[in-house]
């Protein structure tokens, strides 16, 4: 099944390195980052699961979680975790799926075949409260994600649902905004953007971020 922006993230039952999980139960009211890697004790992903783990504090800051999955059983993944810990120098702080039967892999359509055969390739599904996917992003197995660009765009996430703007190229927090382009009203647009905004066209009116 193909997933898409705004679509339901697909609940599961899964065994995984903190226990059984459910997935919308687990999920919660929080944000979910949802990522898969090929395979257990390879080096790419050994960091990319270290690196989320010191992200722990940036990801509560953000009423969010991660959640990692690969198609290796449980105990390889138990194994495993010593040397993530050891090399990463870090504890993981969060679970890891264990996806033997591919369960999670073929509902979130993780294994792409002509890239990488039987095994997941590297996806993120960001998932909001409402577990609606928000985002989707697909690497290949040879290059390791930016975990701070997931970050980015749960912030970024954050604000556009709460403020009637989108970020532009390399936004980042503290940066300006683009006021929507559906927002015509110069009382409202007053209102809601104080610090006044700058029109490089009809279409493009750029602001001070709201919220700062
Ligand atoms: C890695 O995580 O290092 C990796 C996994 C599969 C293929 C290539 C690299």
């Amino acid at each position: 099944m193909t997933l898409r922006l705004g679509d339901i993230a697909p609940d599961f039952t899964q065994e995984s390195t903190e226990g059984p999980i459910s997935f919308h139960e687990w999920a919660g009211k929080q944000w979910v980052v949802l990522f898969s890697h090929p395979a257990d004790f390879t080096p790419v992903c050994t960091t990319e699961l270290g690196f989320t783990a010191k992200l722990k504090d940036q990801f509560a800051k953000r009423n969010a979680k991660a959640i990692a999955v690969s198609v290796d059983p449980l105990d390889s993944h138990r194994k495993w975790v010593g040397d993530i810990e050891e090399t990463q120098d870090v504890r993981l702080n969060f679970p890891i799926l264990a996806d033997p039967d591919r369960k999670v892999a073929t509902l979130y359509d993780m294994i792409h075949p002509n890239s990488l055969a039987n095994l997941t390739v590297r996806t993120v599904f960001i998932i909001d409260p409402d577990k609606k996917i928000r985002t989707t992003l697909t690497y290949p197995a040879s290059t390791g994600r930016n975990f701070h660009e997931i970050l980015r765009v749960i912030d970024s996430l954050q604000l556009t649902d709460h403020h009637k703007v989108a970020t532009p190229a390399n936004w980042e927090q503290g940066g300006d905004v683009v006021i929507v382009p559906s927002l015509t009203d110069e009382a409202e647009i007053k209102q809601r953007f104080p610090k006044g905004y700058r029109a490089l066209r009809p279409y493009l009116r750029l602001t001070p971020q709201p919220d700062k």
